[in-house]
């Protein structure tokens, strides 16, 4: 089965390489993903580090990792999730994270993404505006990554 599924989000626009992708190219989109939420985990680490007040509140560099924060969850990354790239596929158990359940619960987890999207907003909106906001905006962003990971990435081995 070949569903090609757009997501408004944009997170898994459950994709789009030809069935006969290559072991190749499966494992360029795995690594491209997982950079991806690397960047996102830096940025949002910024804003934690501040938030629990391990670093100094600074509010350009607030503003600009919650910004950076919004703006990729508005990316289109569908073809970094071909089907064939999750963990129970053969070679794949030690690259990759990302559970079967992933491609077969379209839209769940395009809603999970939203909560991304729509807080990421919020919090983008005034990180620049004080300590104190920042603080009462970013609970919202942490969670909508967990909510994710809790049913779609498996624990770590
Ligand atoms: C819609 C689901 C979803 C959302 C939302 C989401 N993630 Fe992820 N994330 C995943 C999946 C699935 C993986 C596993 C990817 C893989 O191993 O191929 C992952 C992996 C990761 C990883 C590990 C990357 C690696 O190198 O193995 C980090 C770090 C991460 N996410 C951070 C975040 C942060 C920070 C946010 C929120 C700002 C976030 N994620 C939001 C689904 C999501």
């Amino acid at each position: 089965m070949k569903a090609i599924l757009l997501a408004a989000a944009g997170f898994l626009a459950l994709s789009a390489l030809p069935a006969d992708a290559t072991a190749d190219a499966i494992e360029k989109a795995i690594k491209a993903r997982k950079s991806f939420m690397q960047v996102s985990a830096f940025n949002l680490g910024i804003l934690g580090a501040m938030a629990k007040g391990e670093r100094e509140y600074d509010a350009e560099l607030a503003s600009a990792a919650a910004k950076n924060l919004h703006a990729l969850s508005l990316q289109n990354n569908g073809a970094m999730w071909p089907e064939g790239s999750s963990n129970d596929k053969p070679g794949l158990a030690d690259k990759t994270r990302a559970l079967p359940v992933i491609w077969a619960s379209y839209p769940v987890v395009a809603e999970k993404h939203k909560a991304w999207t729509d807080a990421s907003a919020d919090l983008a909106a005034v990180a620049g505006d004080g300590l104190d906001v920042l603080k009462s905006k970013i609970g919202p962003v942490g969670k909508s990554c967990g909510g994710c990971h809790k049913e779609f990435r498996a624990e770590k081995k």
